[in-house]
């Protein structure tokens, strides 16, 4: 199949529902959005933010209140769906019980000016793409619920569509399916070179599967980014603590890291454009933390003060009880011990009364700690991000 992956751009996508009662339900709130061609982006955020609603606007099957969607450039907004050559696979997978198989995922082509020929050459190279020759002549009942949503697949395939829209398409399946068929959509995805977008609320699946994430919240996209910057540089609480787990750390911002200091110069080398190396007070210890470029001000308008965002993975035990290392940042008390294997959860209670969550990566190589001793933490400076108070 040649590729013909269209870039998708959302310009202002507002969506009013009137609920019960004529009250006012803003599903989304001034999308405004550009996906590249052939880029798989996750719409990511609670139950109830707006992902249906949205991917069913770039999809037709929803009339915006106001804005506009385009798809390669040109304007879609008052095309119907067949005229969109967009297609969507569902959670339910939809699939027709009476109909073989094949059957369902030739229908896709029913409306189609395609030659019976090409028809079945389409479908049986379809079917291939997505592991199922050979299942041609069965009926969707005499499937797994992995190879139905298989079949889903297909049957959108099938149409070449410019643009695949998913909705939660998962959810039914179990976790170890789960996380096999998102390898699979990413593999066809990537091989076909199609543009899509994903709709979930499961993190992992995002981060495993996207180019770009989009976190929304409210309606309203709350950030933008790659996995990884969503992860790690997170542009608000809410976004930090829906991606991942998270400990929040307060802090005293005293200023921008001194560059001289060869330390703070290697770290600093590591930042991207628009970020800053700061000295910030955690624990009454001076530690470097990055943040935007305009944490300073920002932060400085209440004096000072910043959110440390620290992942569970980014501090280290630094001794225990009688050997508490010199090199901790602070201590705390064992609360909570759980042994999962590849690694080890700890629960902290910190000075001041917060309790931190630790996670020990191969806990084989270190001695276990046990609730009710004392550990020394040490925090991954490299690893930590600032944040406004109050984002
Ligand atoms: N047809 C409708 N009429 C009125 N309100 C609606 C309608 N469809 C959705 N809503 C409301 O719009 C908001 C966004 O709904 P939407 O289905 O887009 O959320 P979602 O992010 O997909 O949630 P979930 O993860 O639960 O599927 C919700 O408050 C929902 O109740
Ligand atoms: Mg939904």
């Amino acid at each position: 199949m040649e590729s013909n992956a269209k870039s998708v751009r959302l310009d202002s996508l507002t969506k009013v529902f009137i609920g019960p009662g004529n009250q006012q339900v803003v599903a989304a709130d001034n999308v405004s959005l550009t996906i590249n061609p052939g880029d798989l982006v996750t719409f990511l955020g609670p139950s109830g933010c707006g992902k249906t609603t949205t991917l069913r606007m770039v999809a037709g099957f929803e009339n915006p209140t106001s804005g506009r969607v385009f798809i390669g450039g040109r304007d879609v907004t008052s095309l119907p769906p067949n005229e969109r050559d967009t297609a969507m696979v569902f959670q339910s997978y939809a699939l027709f019980p009476h109909m073989t198989v094949g059957e369902n995922v030739a229908y896709g082509l029913r409306f189609r000016n395609v030659s019976k020929e090409e028809k079945e050459e389409r479908v049986r190279r379809i079917m291939e793409l997505v592991g199922l020759s050979g299942f041609e002549s069965r009926q969707p009942g005499q499937l797994s619920g992995g190879q139905q949503q298989r079949v889903a697949l297909a049957r959108s395939l099938v149409v070449e569509p410019q643009v695949l829209l998913f909705d939660e398409p998962l959810s039914n399946l179990d976790a170890k399916l789960r996380e096999q068929m998102r390898e699979e959509i990413r593999r066809i995805q990537t091989e076909l070179s199609i543009t899509a977008i994903y709709v979930t609320h499961d993190q992992s699946e995002a981060m495993a599967m996207s180019d770009r994430i989009v976190v929304m919240n409210h309606g309203r996209i709350e950030q933008e980014g790659t996995p990884r910057e969503v992860y790690s540089e997170p542009g608000s609480k809410f976004v930090a603590d829906f991606i991942g787990r998270v400990n929040f750390l307060p802090g005293k911002l005293t200023g921008e890291a001194d560059l001289s200091d060869e330390r703070a110069a290697e770290m600093a080398s590591w930042l991207e454009a628009g970020r800053t190396l700061y000295e910030v007070l955690i624990f009454d210890r001076r530690l470097l933390v990055e943040g935007q470029d305009s944490l300073a001000q920002v932060a400085g308008a209440t004096s000072g003060r910043v959110l440390v965002v620290c992942r569970p993975e980014a501090a280290t035990i630094a001794g225990a009880n009688e050997s508490i290392s010199p090199d901790a940042h602070v201590t705390g008390r064992i609360v909570k011990a759980m042994y999962f294997g590849s690694h080890m959860e700890y629960g902290i209670v910190l000075e001041g009364g917060s309790e931190f969550t630790l996670i020990d990566f191969n806990p084989a190589k270190s001695q276990p700690l046990s609730v009710g001793d004392t550990a020394g933490l040490r925090f991954d400076e490299a690893s930590l991000h600032a944040l406004p108070e109050g984002r």
